[in-house]
């Protein structure tokens, strides 16, 4: 798992992260990061000055439509080439065209992505740049704006989609409620839960920390861990709501 981690998610304090030393920018300056969970399921993408920038200018409630999407999709670039990397993969020999051979790797297995509508969605681009012509299934899911209950309405699935690892999409993992709700409906498709991937950009602690309870196999990629939940169940500090701001909706 990357960052290292000593403490367990219960336990874990806010830290303040070493403040790049180009910036000038001193610890007090710096944002407070939330120590990652310590479960071998869970990676957090290393929180480098890149990633912290870019996540600043996501959250920052001044920044336009257009910045929020580009800003937004690098970020899902990220958490996309990461979660390649959990893919297994076989050994594979090729020979160079210097007629020398080399033993490298090619990914074993089929994926597809599934996207938790609406807000998931955004995440699929950046999955098609990396996986040419990946098939993608949809699950409709809505928070009630009330009770922060999600809803399950919809969903569109490749039809083998037990045989293939899955790659869900979602940006936000607040009560959970909504990624639960999804990694029902693919399980009871056939899909073993340690072939399921969640790539998500902002989760709170109580959520990713049941969400990793009810499926301890499955494993979850994000980028930031933050402090927790307001009175209306959204992350906090968060960035708001990010179908809204993505689609242009607010
Ligand atoms: C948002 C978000 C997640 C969910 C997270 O979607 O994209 O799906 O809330 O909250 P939870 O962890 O408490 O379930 P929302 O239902 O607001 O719909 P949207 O995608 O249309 O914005
Ligand atoms: N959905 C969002 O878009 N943002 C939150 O903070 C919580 C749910």
């Amino acid at each position: 798992m990357s960052p290292t981690c000593t403490t367990t998610l219960a336990d874990s304090e806010p830290t303040l992260p070493t403040a790049p030393a180009s910036t000038g920018a001193s610890p007090k300056d710096a944002v407070r990061i939330s120590n990652p969970p310590c479960k071998d399921t869970i990676t957090v993408l290393p929180q480098t000055s890149q990633l912290i920038a870019l996540l600043t200018l996501i959250r920052d409630r001044k920044t336009q439509r257009g910045d929020f999407v580009f800003y937004s999709n690098r970020i899902i670039r990220l958490l996309v080439e990461e979660g390649l990397n959990h893919l297994p993969v076989v050994s594979h020999p090729i020979e160079t065209p210097l007629g020398t051979p080399y033993t490298g790797v090619k990914f074993q297995g089929k994926i597809c992505g599934v996207s938790i509508m609406r807000a998931g969605e955004s995440m699929e681009q950046g999955l098609r740049d990396c996986c040419r012509s990946v098939r993608i299934g949809k699950i409709l899911i809505q928070r009630d704006e009330e009770t922060a209950q999600a809803k399950l309405f919809y969903d569109k699935l490749p039809e083998d989609i037990a045989d293939r690892y899955v790659l869900l999409l979602d940006p936000m993992l607040a009560t959970g409620g909504s990624a639960i709700k999804a990694v029902e409906v693919l399980l009871s498709r056939g899909v073993p839960e340690d072939h399921i991937l969640f790539l998500n950009l902002i989760a709170s602690p109580e959520g990713i920390e049941k969400f990793s309870e009810m499926f301890p196999k499955l494993r979850v990629v994000t980028a930031f861990v933050d402090e927790g939940l307001d009175d209306k169940s959204y992350i906090t500090p968060g960035l708001g709501d990010f179908g809204d701001r993505y689609f242009g909706t607010a």
